[in-house]
């Protein structure tokens, strides 16, 4: 006996990773809907050795479907997700509409898998933003053995966290720097993304910071301790697919270098890449289609008495959302629906 998913945003970036991620990780899927916009009415997409036509989610009926595991923005989300959660579907949430909702669990299952449970309120559970997902498995066991106070990160995140239509932008700009006859320009991002950096990703906030800043800041107390301070710096990059970080962290307790690195590859969801040689460390183009959070270059900071710095690095479109909402299922078939 297995489920009947819903896939929403089945045509976008984040929804064919969660097709993909579904038949991989071999989740027990009995029936599966593929939903987009009217415009992508009848395009196929791949599940497995599948071919499933996309259907209009405007029409669809929710009713007798088990889960729906949503990646749609925010504006859509709050159209039809209520109207999934009310037919009885439990929806998994990717878009930030939900997140910060007191009635909603935000989950990253390595750090509060338990929380799921708290769906029943409204039927609905929450995804993580990319950047906050993979930092926060980082996080989980240093700060189960020395307690973190403070954590500043400053992010490298690739294009692909805007959707297709940032992949595209990169794709075209990067042709017409070669090719100066087709001007294109910024659309998706402020300036120009290829060959460049731009320290702005989301609105500006009254604090100067931006809504991606705030959201690493929100989302990190929400899932793992109130308590934790942190600031953020988060900037977009031309990359395609994985985000990276650089992470500081204070301790209320010391942790040595070496002890925090076993910790490390003992924790569920990363892999420990640490040499200190040439390419002894993971980068982005490294981490394209895998489940693990990377962690590299962790070293003790001696302008604290308790610090640590390390690199933490994960393609954003799985362990930053398809993946996270997969395991979210899994968890939810363990601990609430379960079948057979
Ligand atoms: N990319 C990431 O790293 C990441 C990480 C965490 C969370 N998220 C969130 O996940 C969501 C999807 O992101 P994405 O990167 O996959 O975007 P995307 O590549 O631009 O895909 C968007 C998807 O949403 C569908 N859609 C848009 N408006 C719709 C509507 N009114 N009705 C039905 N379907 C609609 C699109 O269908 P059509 O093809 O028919 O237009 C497409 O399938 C967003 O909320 C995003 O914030 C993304």
């Amino acid at each position: 006996m297995g489920y009947k998913v819903v896939i929403v945003g089945a045509t976008g970036n984040v929804g064919r990773e969660m097709l993909n991620i579904l038949a991989e990780r071999e989740f027990p899927v009995d029936e599966i809907a593929a939903l987009a916009s009217r415009r992508s009415l009848g395009t196929e997409v791949s599940f497995g050795d599948r071919t499933l036509k996309t259907q209009d989610l405007a029409t669809f009926d929710f009713t007798g479907w088990d889960m729906a595991l949503f990646a749609i923005g925010s504006d859509a989300t709050k159209e039809y997700a209520p109207k999934a959660a009310g037919a009885g579907c439990v929806v998994i949430d990717n878009s930030s509409l939900y997140r910060y909702d007191p009635d909603v669990p935000l989950v990253v299952p390595e750090v509060n898998a338990d929380a799921v449970l708290g769906y029943t309120k409204k039927n609905i559970i929450a995804n993580p933003n990319c950047s906050t997902a993979q930092m926060v498995v980082a996080l989980k066991p240093l700060h189960d053995r020395a307690r973190i106070k403070r954590v500043v990160v400053s992010t490298y995140q690739s294009v692909s966290g805007a959707g297709k239509e940032g992949m595209d932008e990169l794709w075209d700009q990067t042709k017409a720097v070669y090719n100066p006859v087709s001007d294109v320009p910024p659309s998706k991002f402020t300036k120009q993304i290829a060959f460049n950096v731009i320290p702005h990703i989301d609105v500006f906030m009254e604090d100067g910071s931006t809504k991606e800043e705030w959201k690493m800041v929100a989302e990190t107390k929400k899932i793992l301790d109130p308590k934790i301070k942190l600031t953020a710096t988060c900037v977009r990059v031309p990359v395609f697919v994985g985000h990276s970080e650089a992470l500081n962290i204070e301790f209320e307790e010391f942790l040595d270098e070496d002890e925090a690195r076993d910790l490390l590859r003992e924790a569920p969801g990363i892999m420990v890449i640490d040499k200190r040689e040439d390419g002894g460390y993971i980068t982005p183009v490294e981490c394209v289609g895998d489940f693990a959070t990377y962690i590299s270059r962790i070293r003790q900071d001696s302008t604290l008495d308790n610090g640590l710095n390390l690199w933490c690095v994960s393609d954003n479109l799985r362990k930053g959302a398809a993946l996270n909402a997969v395991q979210i299922a899994e968890v939810l078939g363990q601990k609430a629906l379960k079948k057979g």
